[in-house]
């Protein structure tokens, strides 16, 4: 089979190593993929944003299944179109996509179907927005409505900072057209779990739980990332709370999909926090997490090509999606001076040899003259896998410290507080 897969960084790598598990699995495509991607896939120089080329070139190559990784392709259609084509594949229509793309949407859509989430208030002019915040209590929670790179979120703990958020969304724009509209809502308190799952609109898998490290420093210091760790599965995820979050928050969010017309098919992400009132959807995402995939893919037993096709053919209820016992541990290597600013280009060293239970998983880099140079500011995610969290992070920082390039750097305590919750359990 040729396979199809959107997006250049770790958790498209993950992807693509997970799926060439399956031996019907005979040539894979990555558009744009990346240096290290290259390894494993035939990476070709088609940008995520540019439908119309991945449509001409899923039809020219005889792709038999493509999967849509990335928020921006799935919020532009890029499923939509590929079906129009008559490809099949993985991943939330456009419609459906909205509820990662738009708060406005989704908020409204928790309000509508009674999933528990923060209260909130919408905005479209600063003005009223500034009047509504000088009555809430602080810190409260500020978003932009659309995509943001994961930085549409500010959390003023004043009133003047809270107009300077506003000012920056809503006049200056700073994150573009994301900022006509915004959210403003209660700030909740309580461990953060990440859960995503595989569902065909009506049937839902869980995968493993996980939990993200957004903060670029130790001690949850420093500005928020795309994530720079992620273990799984996630020690505050007990199975009474996952069955709580299954009758509360995934039936119901579905069901709500399906009466707005717009059933969700895809891998959908639940950022939940586990507050003293019970779990609560802090965010959606319409796509598969980065990092959180580097540690919950590895731990998927069942074949993940046969998961995405039930999907598609809407047969999920029929397989029975299985999850390896042990835990696994995600360290993020990062350019220095991420997220802020960062330099390109330096050579990257490996090990040559690796141990078994040790995956390099490409994020940002690129070959040059046949060496592989960094290109972004996630540059490599060390995913190891253990029967125990403790064996995997040594195990994933042990390798993590045989990667070099000039000005590397890595938060030392992924798990740490994951480690601490299991003591205390
Ligand atoms: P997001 O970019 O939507 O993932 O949000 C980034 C981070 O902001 C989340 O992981 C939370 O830690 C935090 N956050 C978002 N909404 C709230 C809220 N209502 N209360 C407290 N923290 C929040
Ligand atoms: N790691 C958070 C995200 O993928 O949105």
């Amino acid at each position: 089979m040729n396979i199809l897969v959107i997006g250049g960084g770790g958790r498209e790598h993950t992807i693509i190593k997970k799926l060439k598990e399956n031996p019907r699995v005979s040539k894979v495509y990555a558009l744009p993929g990346n240096g290290g991607i290259a390894a494993d896939a035939e990476c070709v120089d088609i940008g995520a944003k540019d439908i119309p080329a991945i449509v001409d070139f899923a039809k020219c190559h005889a792709v038999d299944f493509a999967v849509v990784a990335p928020d921006d392709p799935l919020a532009l259609g890029c499923v939509d179109r590929l079906h129009e084509a008559g490809i099949p594949c993985f991943g939330p229509c456009a419609k459906a996509a909205r509820i990662e793309s738009s708060k406005v949407f989704s908020k409204s859509l928790m309000k509508k179907y009674g999933i528990p989430t923060a209260d909130y208030a919408v905005f479209n002019d600063p003005k009223t927005a500034l009047e509504y915040l000088k009555t809430v209590q602080y810190p409260t929670v500020v978003k932009a409505d659309g995509l943001a790179l994961g930085k549409g979120v500010l959390i003023p703990q004043t009133y003047a900072e809270a107009e300077a958020a506003v000012k920056a969304i809503m006049e200056d724009k700073v994150f573009g057209a994301s900022g006509n509209e915004i959210v403003i809502e209660e700030f909740l308190t309580g461990p953060e779990v990440s859960v995503l799952a595989f569902t065909d609109g009506t049937a839902i898998a869980p995968m493993v739980s996980s939990m993200d490290h957004k903060r670029a420093g130790d001690g949850d210091t420093g500005p928020n990332t795309g994530g720079m760790g992620t273990i799984a599965p996630n020690p505050c995820y007990t199975p009474e709370i996952a069955q709580r979050c299954m009758k509360a928050i995934f039936q119901p969010t579905l069901a709500a999909m399906r009466a707005e017309g717009c059933p969700f098919k895809g891998c959908l992400y639940f950022g939940l926090m586990l507050t003293d009132d019970g779990p609560k959807v802090i965010e959606y995402n319409c796509r598969f997490g980065d990092p959180e995939t580097q540690v919950v893919l590895p731990l998927l037993k069942t074949d993940l090509l046969t998961v995405m096709q039930a999907v598609e053919n809407e047969t999920l209820a029929e397989l029975n999606v299985e999850w390896r016992p042990g835990a696994a541990a995600c360290v993020i290597l990062a350019s220095g001076g991420y997220p802020v600013s960062y330099e390109k280009g330096k050579v990257i060293t490996l090990p040559e040899t690796l141990p078994s239970n040790v995956t390099l998983y490409h994020a940002g880099d690129r070959l040059e003259n046949s060496r592989l140079v960094t290109s972004g500011g996630r540059v490599l995610g060390v995913t190891a896998t253990a029967s125990t969290l403790k064996e995997a992070l040594a195990d994933a920082y042990a390798a993590a410290g045989t990667i070099r390039f000039e000005d590397v750097f890595m938060r030392h305590d992924i798990g740490r507080r994951a480690l601490a919750v299991m003591e205390e359990q």
